[in-house]
């Protein structure tokens, strides 16, 4: 699973039927030994922990790689890092990396990769995770709006879960600072205005501002970030009554959502993280499956 532009629809709806039956206890295990490895070069908590979690309720066997540690220190490529994992017998990778799809570079290689969150790309275990999130509370896809807020231009959950939420029939608004925005972030979106998308959406997701992607232009004052971009106290008034809040988090407090708002009946965002774990095992199932691994 490299990108959400990849999956077809058919294949979204099995992968959601799938990791529903894991929230609800089911339980597989593989018929051999399959060897696994999550391997992130940029910082994570959430997806590397669900990922590791997912495949211990799976029963895979999750072999240790601490990038800061590994010979990738000495100069060692990606791709020969991928080759002699291979080679030591590892059947399946998750991998984060800052490099936008770092994936091409390893297409010669047959083996199953997840990608972790790849740059300003991709980050399709996130979207899954979104999208069963929308699904228990409104049980379908067509015809919901769905209002994604903030660093748009340099989000790679804003890419994937745009990408997913069309093919699925949603209506996909964006809004935060202009600058945040070009033709290829906005291309069959709709930009409308903090205060219009708000009041209009069913779903409002809010982005943290990935200040570690942003050179001096696209720098912009915290200060005035929640006030003018944020989830305050009074928009959050305005919001339909069954709207939900979501962020994929880490979340800036006070920034792109008040403090207040976190934690409140509105917020679905620990249901999120929840909902990390059952979604990340239906995608390692299925990629191990499609490699020939049977679990019973
Ligand atoms: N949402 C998300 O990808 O969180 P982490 O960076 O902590 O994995």
């Amino acid at each position: 699973m490299l990108t959400t532009a990849d999956l077809t629809v058919e294949k979204i709806n099995s992968l959601l039927i799938a990791a529903d039956e894991f929230s609800k206890g089911k339980v597989l295990k593989p018929t051999k030994e399959i060897f696994v490895s999550n391997l992130f070069f940029e910082d994570s908590t959430r997806t590397k922990t669900s990922f590791d979690i997912a495949e211990r309720k799976l029963g895979l066997q999750v072999v240790p790689f601490d990038v800061t540690s590994s010979s990738v220190n000495k100069g060692e490529s990606l791709y020969d890092t991928v080759k002699t994992l291979q080679s030591l017998g590892v059947n399946l990778l998750v991998i984060r990396h800052k490099q936008d799809q770092f994936y091409k570079e390893l297409k010669e290689i047959d083996l199953p990769i997840i990608n972790g969150g790849d740059g300003t790309g991709n980050h399709p275990s996130q979207t899954l995770l979104d999208l069963m999130t929308i699904h228990q509370e409104f049980g379908k896809f067509k015809g919901l709006k769905i209002g994604i807020v903030g660093d748009v231009k340099h989000s790679r959950v804003a890419n994937s879960n745009a990408v997913a939420l069309r093919k699925l029939g949603a209506k996909v608004y964006f809004s935060g600072p202009e600058k945040w925005f070009d033709e290829g972030a906005i291309i069959n979106g709709t930009y409308l205005s903090i205060d219009d998308l708000i009041k209009e959406v069913d779903v409002l997701m809010l982005l943290r501002i990935q200040h570690e992607r942003h050179d001096e232009k696209m720098k912009i004052s915290l200060n005035n970030y929640h006030k003018k971009f944020g989830l305050t106290l009074e928009r959050e008034k305005t919001m339909k009554e069954n709207a939900i809040i979501m962020h994929p988090a880490p979340i800036n407090r006070g920034v792109e959502i008040h403090d207040d708002l976190v934690e409140s009946p509105r917020s679905r965002i620990f249901q999120q993280m929840k909902n990390g774990v059952f979604a990340r095992m239906a995608i390692l199932k299925d990629a191990l499956e499609s490699k020939g691994f049977e679990f019973l």
